[in-house]
């Protein structure tokens, strides 16, 4: 059946559809960080909850929050409301989020003994919070239009970065001092974090989530030598492994390193079935760079969103431009919304990706049916 024949009570197989680069009506679009502080009744939950950790640690709130964005927006997919900091909470780092702080680990690894004590992870009893929001949102979404759940991940780099820092920081000095001053500790670390993220998104997967999302925040910041020994090695191994198993591997991949625009072409070789774009990357570049061998996913601005609709229009119908004609692209930012963002500017967003790539469909559709 061709996606513009399907009945209105079918499932919304946009997303799912432009992963595997298959035709679709119009551009789907979801966007990074779609569930948070910008929407008034995510932050009365927070309240409700008491903090951060715990929202994301009561599976019903978690639901509850994944859902918030998909009832004002025609978003094409959810996101499981979640942080890529819950595994190294779950290996005993001790996570707390506080606004105007960030994430902050009670514990982070700093001397020998902390490295090598880290116990491994066991995703399904560990992060058994994250695995039942998983199905109470699936049960939710059930119904008539519903739309895919993405699951995610920190990639193995993103995740040490902050286990070794302690949080967020400017320079991540001591993460990336790591890898220099002691590179034999670093790849143990690395190994450790990479068994625990491929247990991480098997458990989602197993859970129900229906594509898989690794967030690479700070690859961007390594050299080109060291993005290729300490983060991109990390990521092919990941991606090999959930493509070698038989109850993952039909699952899409994508792979969003960000700043990574240098490295595109080593991204799309891992295997994985889509690579995430930044603002950076023109999407006509990246794709002569690439080719048609993954879907990409991006790339507006957030910063664009503070503009008027007009100008968002504008750099929307841009960036539709340049994914082209050949489909295989998912709309979204080049990072996730800013937390002042008003919610108005998104609601038109989607309408217009919607709008914009239909009528770029037909147009493009007519001077082969004269
Ligand atoms: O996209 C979604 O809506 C799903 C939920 C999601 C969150 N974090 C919720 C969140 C996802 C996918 C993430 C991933 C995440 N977390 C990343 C990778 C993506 C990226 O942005 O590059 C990173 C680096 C983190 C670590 C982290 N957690 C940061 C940097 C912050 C923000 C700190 C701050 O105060 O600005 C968090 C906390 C966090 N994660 C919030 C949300 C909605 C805000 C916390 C709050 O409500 O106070």
């Amino acid at each position: 059946m061709s996606p513009s024949s399907a009945s209105a009570n079918a499932p919304n197989e946009r997303l799912l559809r432009a992963l595997r680069r298959q035709p679709v009506d119009c551009t789907p679009v979801w966007i990074m960080r779609q569930a948070g502080r910008y929407l008034p009744e995510y932050r009365a939950v927070r309240a409700r909850a008491g903090d951060f950790v715990t929202l994301c640690k009561t599976p019903e709130l978690a639901c509850e929050v994944t859902l918030q964005p998909l009832r004002r927006f025609a978003l094409d997919a959810a996101i499981l409301f979640s942080d890529i900091l819950t595994i190294p909470d779950a290996m005993g780092l001790g996570l707390s989020v506080h606004e105007g702080v960030g994430p902050r680990f009670r514990k982070p690894l700093r001397t020998r003994r902390d490295f090598e004590t880290l116990p491994p992870l066991e995703a399904a009893t560990d992060l058994a919070y994250v695995m039942q929001a998983i199905r109470l949102i699936r049960r939710e979404l059930d119904g008539n239009d519903s739309v895919p759940l993405i699951g995610f991940s920190g990639s193995p780099w993103t995740l040490a970065a902050y286990m070794v820092e302690g949080g967020g920081s400017k320079d991540f000095r001591r993460a990336k001092g790591l890898l220099h001053e002691q590179p034999q500790r670093a790849h143990r670390l690395l190994e450790k974090i990479t068994a625990a993220v491929i247990g991480y998104l098997s458990a989602q997967i197993e859970a129900g989530v229906q594509a898989v999302m690794v967030f690479d925040t700070w690859g961007g910041m390594l050299c080109t030598a060291d993005y290729d020994e300490f983060s991109l090695r990390y990521l092919n191994l990941a991606v090999a492994a959930l493509k070698a198993e038989p109850a993952t591997r039909a699952i899409p991949i994508i792979l969003f390193t960000k700043g990574g625009g240098n490295w595109l072409e080593r991204i799309a070789d891992s295997g994985c079935d889509a690579v995430g774009l930044d603002w950076t990357i023109p999407l006509d570049q990246a794709r002569r760079r690439i080719g048609d061998r993954v879907a990409l996913q991006g790339n507006l601005d957030p910063m664009l969103l503070y503009a008027g609709d007009e100008k968002i229009e504008r750099e929307t119908r841009r960036i539709l431009q340049q994914a082209g004609n050949g489909g295989g692209h998912i709309f979204n930012l080049g990072h996730g919304i800013l937390p002042d963002t008003d919610p108005a500017r998104v609601a038109n967003l989607v309408d217009a990706v919607h709008r914009l790539s239909r009528e770029m469909k037909a147009s493009r559709a007519k001077p082969a049916s004269i």
